[in-house]
Parts: structure tokens; sequence; C-alpha cells
């Protein structure tokens, strides 16, 4: 692999996944980061990247939907290898309006898929990266493994199950070399603070309202993000043709609890307010539509086949992120006030 194509590398999961690659002294080939820079895209997630690594990193902004453009990244940079980052990633976005989820997560991938068997010799590994939501919900018990049957539940998850089975197809019909994760929910730096932690901890500082949807009592299992691009990248190297590899972090928590770990490190780092510890700023508001209940991962084959383990517990993971908001009041204040769609449109041109 000496032209990694990463997709939607200037969203919270792609940016780390390339630091995390490019940190890597065993990878010493390129990356071409190709963004659309919706919302959720920010280049200033990759500052100093270029700087410290010359000539091995670009950012081009287009759409994974416009054929055209697919092709001319394709063959202006030798592409030689995909990690397929870019989505519409937000549920509740997703239910608001589903369309853009289509354009992007599902005719996206198609582009993409389209463009690599075209050149399939060339090709030695296109990665899909995607989400557990694709199984739907469990009850109390169980977890999901590589076998569960796709039950999504929102439009975001439908998108994201449907780009899946492109991606496989593509393999059982054209021969095309892809590798499939499927993986629960991330934490960590450059997260944009519509999701769930950041919007918690951004709120909690501000003296914003605490919204939990429903009871607070629907489970994730939550994952830091470093432990995700490290398993994606290891999959991408070692992982067997065709196969999908789930990759979750052990760390299950209903939201309400989830909450009141972020207000009790808040309440710890910057000192209880007057008016009481953060967690009064916690309101129950009503339930996101079509909830999903609990997500739990089964790792054992990623683990098993290929050594995976995540190095991040969950509080020493919660610990590190509410530090890096604290401390990056920068690229808060950018992200909060849009200054970084500016700037993007300023370096990279108009929004494809
Ligand atoms: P994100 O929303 O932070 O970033 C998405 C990136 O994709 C942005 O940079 C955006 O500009 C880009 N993008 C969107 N539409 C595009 C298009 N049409 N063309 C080119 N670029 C486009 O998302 P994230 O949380 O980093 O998630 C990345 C991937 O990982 C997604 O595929 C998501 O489904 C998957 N995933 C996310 C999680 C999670 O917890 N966040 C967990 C499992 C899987
Ligand atoms: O499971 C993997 C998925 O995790 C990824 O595929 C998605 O891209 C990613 O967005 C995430 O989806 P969720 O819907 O689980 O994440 P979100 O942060 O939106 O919500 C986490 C939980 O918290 C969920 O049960 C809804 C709840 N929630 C969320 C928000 C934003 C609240 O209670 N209040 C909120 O304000």
């Amino acid at each position: 692999m000496q032209n990694i194509l990463v997709t939607g590398g200037c969203g919270f999961i792609g940016s780390n996944f390339i630091r995390h690659i490019l940190a890597d002294p065993g990878f010493q080939g390129r990356v071409i980061n190709l963004d659309k820079l919706t919302y959720a895209g920010n280049p200033r997630n990759l500052d100093g990247v270029a700087e410290a690594c010359p000539g091995r990193y670009v950012c081009v902004r287009a759409d994974i939907a416009d054929a055209a453009a697919v092709e001319r990244v394709f063959d202006e940079y030798g592409v030689d290898a995909v990690c397929h980052f870019a989505a519409e990633s937000h549920v509740d976005r997703s239910i608001l309006g589903p369309e853009e989820f289509l354009c992007a997560n599902v005719l996206g991938t198609f582009r993409l898929l389209e463009a690599a068997r075209r050149r399939k010799g060339k090709i030695t590994r296109f990665h899909h990266v995607s989400t557990d939501e694709v199984y739907g919900t469990l009850g109390m018990e169980g977890k999901f493994t590589e076998q569960s049957p796709y039950q999504p539940s929102s439009p975001y998850s439908a998108s994201k199950a449907a780009s899946d089975h492109l991606v496989r197809a593509w393999h059982v019909t054209y021969g095309l070399p892809v590798t499939v994760s499927n993986c629960s929910n991330n934490y960590g730096p450059y997260q944009f603070p519509e999701k769930l932690i950041p919007l918690m901890i951004l709120n909690a500082v501000a003296g914003k309202p605490l919204p939990v949807y429903g009871k607070g009592n629907n489970v994730r299992d939550w994952l830091y993000v470093e432990d995700h691009c490290a398993a994606v990248w290891l999959v991408m190297r070692k992982g067997r043709e065709g196969e999908t590899y789930n990759v979750g972090g052990g760390a299950e928590m209903p939201n309400i609890g989830v909450v009141r770990r972020v207000c009790r490190i808040l309440d710890e780092t910057l000192g209880v307010e007057a008016e009481g510890p953060r967690e009064r700023l916690v309101r129950f508001v009503t339930d996101r539509p079509g909830h999903d209940l609990r997500y739990a991962i089964d790792s054992e084959k990623i683990r098993k086949e290929l050594g995976w383990e995540p190095r991040m517990d969950f509080d020493g993971g919660l610990r590190r992120t509410v530090a890096w908001y604290l401390e990056n009041t920068g690229w808060v204040a950018d992200v909060q006030t849009g200054a970084y769609r500016e700037w993007a449109r300023r370096q990279y041109g108009e929004q494809a």
C-alpha cells in the first residue's frame, strides 16, 4: 500500500486514523484524504500533519458520490488501497433528512466500489468502515457477532447496512479484495459536538441543559477512537479478504451513566459550582424515534484472528477526552462558531 485513499478523513474517526497510520513507522506511503467537507468535515482536525510528513499527505475536497471526481482522484494519485470512512454519520440528522444519507452512504460507496473495480488488479485492499447499528437492537442479554442478522432501525443504519451489502457483493461478484469492520460507539478527540459525549462535556462546561433521551437507560458499548483506528489498520493489513470483523470496547454503559460520569469528572477537574454538582443540568427529554435499546459487540474474531485488544478502559478514555475538550479551546471555538467552514472554503474551495 503506497497510495492509500482515505475517504472522510476530515471527520472524527478518519482524522484520528490518518494521524495513526502516518505515525506507524511500518507505513512509508502516502495518504490521499478525499472529503466533501460537510458540516462534519473539519480540515483543521489535521493541522500540522502535512508539515510533519512532507509529501505524504494530501487533502482533496470532493464528493464520493461524484463519479468523475472519484475517477480523477484514483488516477491522479495512483490509488492502490482504500479505507472508506466517508458517510453521513449522525442518527438524529438521518431521521430529520434521510436523503443525504442515501446519497453519501449508499451511492457514494457504490461510486468508490466502481472506481476500485475498474482498477481491480491495482487495488490491493478496499476496507469499508461500518457500524454495529446495522444489526439493530439487542435486549438486555446477548452480543452482536458477525453472524447476527441485519435489522437496521434508523435511516442512518439502513444506509450503512446497504453499503455493507454492496461492498460484500463487489467481493463475491467481481472479486474485489474487500474487508468490512462493524464497530461500536467511538469517543475521543475531534468528535463533532452533536454526539453524546462531546455534547455533554461542552454543555456541562457552559452550564447548559444536558438532554438525555427517554429515561437514559439505552446502552452503548464505548470504544476509544485510537483503539478503533488500530483495529481498522490491522484489518486493512492482516484481515482476510471478504471477511467482516466486529470491533467493540467491551465497555457497556447506559447513557445516563455516561452523562453522570462526565459531570463527575468535570466537577473534580473544575470544582463544583455554587449552584451544585453539574448533574443538576440533566434533563430527560422526548426519546429518539426508533431508538435502539442496547448495543454490545462480541469482538472474539478480531481478537483471536488478528490479536487486537482495546488498550484504553472507559474511565481512562473518558478522562482523557474531557481533558482534550478543556484544553483545545481554539478547536472548540472554531467548531462552535462555524469558523472552520470558512477556513475550509478558503483552503479547498466551495463544497463539491
Ligand atoms: P463524521 O461525521 O465525524 O465524519 C464523516 C466525514 O465524512 C466528514 O469529514 C464528512 O465531511 C465526510 N463526508 C460526508 N459525506 C461525504 C461525501 N459525500 N463525500 C466525501 N466525504 C463525505 O463521522 P465519524 O464519526 O468519523 O464516522 C466515520 C465512519 O465510521 C462512518 O462511516 C461511520 O458510519 C463509521 N462509524 C462511526 C462510529 C462512531 O461512533 N462515530 C462507530 C462505528 C462506525
Ligand atoms: O454504534 C455506532 C454508532 O454510534 C455510529 O455508527 C454512529 O455514526 C454514531 O453517531 C453513534 O450513534 P449513536 O446514535 O449511538 O450516537 P449518539 O452520540 O448520537 O448517541 C449515543 C446515545 O446517546 C444514544 O442512545 C442516543 C443518546 N443521546 C444522544 C444525544 C446526541 C442522548 O440521550 N442525548 C443526546 O443529546
